[in-house]
């Protein structure tokens, strides 16, 4: 393993800030990440780097995650058990199953980012989240530098959340995850309504998992900036949830208020980009640190903002929706 100095982070991470690791060291395997805890506990862990707002220069050592392979730990008529390794590419891991015919991520195709990540914030979109499939999550525990695992049970899913945000954060490494995926019989989602309309125009009736792959895709591109092309790390903010008489009075308020009612609590959870749309930011611009034209939801980097630029709009707009709606909306990347 070779440690080098000074390198610029800005093609590391989606938003594309640029701002340098002192030391940066890349990782292939599991092996190497032990050897590297005998030596270094305070690292900083650095993935598809598409849930992270970098502010300044990283002062601990970065450890790159690049520990890739897929593999197939056993399978039925029906069922697959697949597990891969956290630097394989998510989106490419996704059209992988696709092309084997497995079952249960195609509606989470093309989000940005890693799979050693996915687990971390329970990565959702188009009715579906990753805790559906996970079986367990294998880590590298720093103290006692051993492998551990966590079931499902164990990761404590929720909404956009997890035990690796909460009581195991910064003491584990993950380095694989394991799922469960059909093989014939699969359990399609398509009640999300953009993507029965987007089956609908091309008459599908029946779709495969492909087809909901591929409306997915379509909708996310039409939606949302491609991290290529703008910096950005998807939705900023999480959607808040709010309990039943705040919901009404915002409705009395505001009538054409879109919320989702929480399955079996009494809450109610609004589309963070409704918010900062009514707010007015919608396609605003400070610089180049903006907030993106299609979905309010996604701040974006136009070229040269600083990560700190970002955090400013974020901040403004935090402090807006307040004023407005008395609704304090929750940073959901992470600001370093
Ligand atoms: N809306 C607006 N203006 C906007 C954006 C949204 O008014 O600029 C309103 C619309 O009424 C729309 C509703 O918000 O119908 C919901 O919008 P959308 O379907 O785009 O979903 P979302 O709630 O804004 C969530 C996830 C996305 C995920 C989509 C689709 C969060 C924080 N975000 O967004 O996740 O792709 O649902 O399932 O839960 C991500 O996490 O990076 C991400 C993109």
């Amino acid at each position: 393993m070779k440690i080098e100095q000074n390198i610029s982070l800005k093609k590391y991470n989606t938003f594309g800030v640029q701002v340098y690791a002192k030391r940066f060291v890349t990782i292939h395997s599991f092996y190497d990440l032990q050897e590297l805890i005998k030596t270094e506990k305070e690292l900083f862990l650095l993935s598809g780097g598409s849930n992270m707002l970098l502010i300044k220069d990283i002062e601990k050592l970065v450890a790159f995650i690049d520990i890739k392979g897929i593999s197939i730990d056993k399978e039925d008529q029906n069922s697959v058990h697949v597990t891969v390794n956290s630097g394989e590419n998510w989106h490419e891991f996704v059209l992988w199953c696709i092309s084997q015919n497995y079952g249960g991520l195609e509606n989470l195709s093309l989000i940005p980012g890693n799979v050693g990540t996915c687990p971390i914030q329970n990565i959702g979109a188009y009715g579906v989240e990753v805790k559906e499939t996970i079986t367990r999550v294998e880590c590298l525990e720093i103290s006692s530098g051993k492998r551990v695992h966590f079931s499902n049970n164990e990761c404590d899913f929720g909404y956009r959340n997890s035990i690796f945000k909460n009581e195991a954060k910064g003491k584990n490494i993950i380095t694989s995850v394991s799922f469960q995926l059909t093989k014939s019989t699969h359990k399609l989602n398509t009640s999300y309504g953009a993507i029965e309309t987007a089956l609908q125009e091309k008459n599908i009736t029946n779709p495969t998992i492909k087809d909901i792959s591929d409306a997915v895709i379509a909708i996310r591109k039409s939606k949302l900036p491609d991290p290529k092309e703008i910096g950005n790390c998807g939705s900023f903010f999480k959607n808040p949830v709010i309990a039943t008489t705040q919901f009404y009075t915002l409705q009395k308020k505001h009538p054409t208020v879109p919320f989702y009612k929480v399955e079996t609590q009494n809450l109610y959870k609004i589309p963070a980009g409704w918010l900062i749309e009514q707010s007015g930011f919608k396609g605003m611009r400070f610089g180049d640190a903006g907030v993106h034209t299609k979905q309010a939801l996604v701040l974006v980097n136009h070229g040269n903002a600083t990560g700190l630029e970002i955090y400013q709009l974020a901040q403004k707009i935090q402090q807006t929706v307040l004023d407005k709606f008395e609704i304090f909306l929750e940073i959901e990347v992470n600001v370093i």
